[in-house]
């Protein structure tokens, strides 16, 4: 290896650059792949950083300066283009919905507040949706990405029959527990304080499986996580999976970690309220939302259900469901096992890592997947949208081009993701009344250097399979994790049962 100090030739680094293309490289990468110094490598882009040769993209990327904007390369499919061809094919051109869209607008909300998910939508928007679609009283709303059960939670308040799909334990839990409004407020208080006489009477327990658990939590917050853990009620009663849900809230607060939305260890360490006040606090806003619901009960429609089970399979009443809204995962969006693993693994859903992969098999696919899963395919299934052969060709070979990137296979991430929502599409469909909607918050992606629109592709592979698109409206723009001046999207796709 050269010594550090001593510049690297510009000649080597741009070409090294050069082969990466429009993906970029990091300063170990540079490093591992010219065999020098990451120092060296800082010093040497800083050096033609300074004479506008490389550019520093999101996430430690470099990139040649021709690489920067991604539009100006021959070949890549911008989103302007997309949407343009989409409007030419399908005669929808992109509009603006306008109104919050992100769970950050509905996390403080009686009700929703008891199990925030960052990756849920805004009860707003879906009380907008349940009032333009002015549905008759006790009519079908079906949610079948159901997460935490904001979909069901309002539709029933509207006096709907809300049904959901919803396969993360955790996610169903919370949403089975939210949507029981006749959940009496003095039997929950008495279940939460007999938990709680015993849970101070208990001995620390064991620690779950998570490797770095003692790296999560402080030692005093994991004996008495341990010791409510240990004394949380084990039966299905609504009183006991409420209390649980509760203890599943207090995990996140309670640790050294955060989401926002993936799960990662905070920059300062913050002293907050033991787990014990904070379930004290929970149980508060529980009674309080209970008793302000109450008030409304003439309005509820009958008790939700909630399928904890795969919606690619899901058995569902056929034609007699209303209206649907949901959101999917994105296209390698959001490893929704990875992120709620603590939850996952202290509410006793999974005793083992094989677990946990186990289940991320039963998810959408997200990048997370292992390369030896058998539903990862390379080759192009003609199936799904003509559009999706250029999109996986592209992604193949900026992934040759540049020869190490996280996934040799993303081209088959992307495929298998698309595979996995098809059945749930066909499934809704088969649910839907016909000429019945269904209204979708969903968005684009950049994988790979590749431009994929997934809210264009799922509303053309919903209209392959009986759909009529009625509008996509873009909600908000996102910033993609790869280049942080790439502006993604997230838009809501209306869809109405084309038949009847
Ligand atoms: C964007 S979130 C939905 C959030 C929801 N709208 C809310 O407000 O809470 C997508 C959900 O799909 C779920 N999911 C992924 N794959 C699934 C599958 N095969 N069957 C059922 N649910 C699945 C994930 O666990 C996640 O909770």
């Amino acid at each position: 290896m050269p010594a550090a100090g001593v510049p690297l030739a510009d000649r080597t680094l741009r070409a090294a650059l050069g082969e990466a293309g429009p993906l970029g490289s990091t300063v170990l990468q540079l490093a591992a792949r010219l065999r020098s110094d990451p120092d060296r490598i800082i010093g040497s882009l800083e050096r033609l950083a300074g004479r506008s040769e490389v550019v520093r993209m999101g996430r430690g990327l470099w990139v040649l300066r021709e690489f920067e904007e991604l539009g100006d390369r021959d070949g890549f499919l911008t989103p302007e283009a997309v949407a343009e061809e989409f409007e030419r094919a399908e005669g929808v051109a992109l509009g603006t919905y306008r109104g919050p869209i992100t769970f950050t607008d509905t996390q403080d909300r009686p009700i929703h507040r008891w199990w925030p998910y960052v990756q849920g939508y805004s009860a707003e928007f879906v009380r907008g949706v349940l009032e333009s679609a002015d549905l008759p009283e006790g009519a079908g709303v079906l949610d079948p990405f159901a997460g935490s059960g904001t979909t069901l939670v309002e539709a029933r308040r509207h006096g709907y029959r809300a049904f959901g799909i919803e396969l993360l334990p955790p996610a169903a839990l919370a949403a089975r527990v939210k949507t029981r409004f006749e959940l009496p407020p003095r039997a929950l208080v008495g279940a939460y304080r007999r938990w709680i006489e015993q849970a101070r009477r208990r001995a620390p327990g064991a620690l779950p499986f998570l490797r770095e658990t003692h790296r999560q939590f402080s030692a005093r917050t994991l004996r008495d996580l341990t010791r409510l853990r240990d004394a949380l009620p084990s039966s299905d009663r609504p009183e006991s999976e409420a209390l649980r849900l509760l203890f599943g809230s207090v995990l996140i607060p309670s640790s050294r970690l955060h989401r926002s939305p993936c799960l990662g260890y905070r920059r300062r360490a913050v002293d907050g309220p033991g787990p014990f006040a904070r379930v004290e606090a929970g149980v508060r806003a529980m009674t309080e939302d209970l008793e302000s619901i109450a008030r409304a009960r003439r309005r509820w429609g009958p008790p939700a259900t909630v399928l904890e089970e795969d919606a690619r399979r899901a058995v569902l009443p056929k034609g007699r469901i209303g209206l649907a809204i949901t959101s999917p995962p994105y296209v390698n969006g959001m490893d929704y096992v990875m992120n709620y693993k603590l939850d996952l693994a202290w509410l006793g859903y999974a005793s083992s890592y094989a677990d946990l992969a186990e289940l991320r098999r039963r998810e959408v696919a997200c990048d997370n997947l292992p390369r030896s899963d058998p539903g990862l395919q390379r080759a192009i299934r003609t199936d799904l949208d003509p559009w999706l052969p250029a999109i996986l060709q592209a992604i193949r070979g900026n992934l040759a081009r540049k020869g190490s990137y996280r996934r040799d296979d993303m081209d088959a991430v992307v495929q298998r993701y698309f595979a996995d929502l098809l059945p749930v599409v066909e499934n809704v469909h088969r649910a839907l009344k016909p000429r019945a909607r269904w209204v979708v918050v969903v968005g684009d992606s950049l994988l790979a250097g590749a431009y994929v629109p997934g809210d264009l592709l799922f509303a053309r592979l919903a209209r392959s399979r009986g759909f009529r698109i009625v509008a996509v409206e873009v909600a908000r723009q996102r910033r993609s994790g790869q280049r942080r001046s790439f502006a993604l999207r997230e838009s809501v796709v209306t869809l109405e049962r084309a038949d009847g």
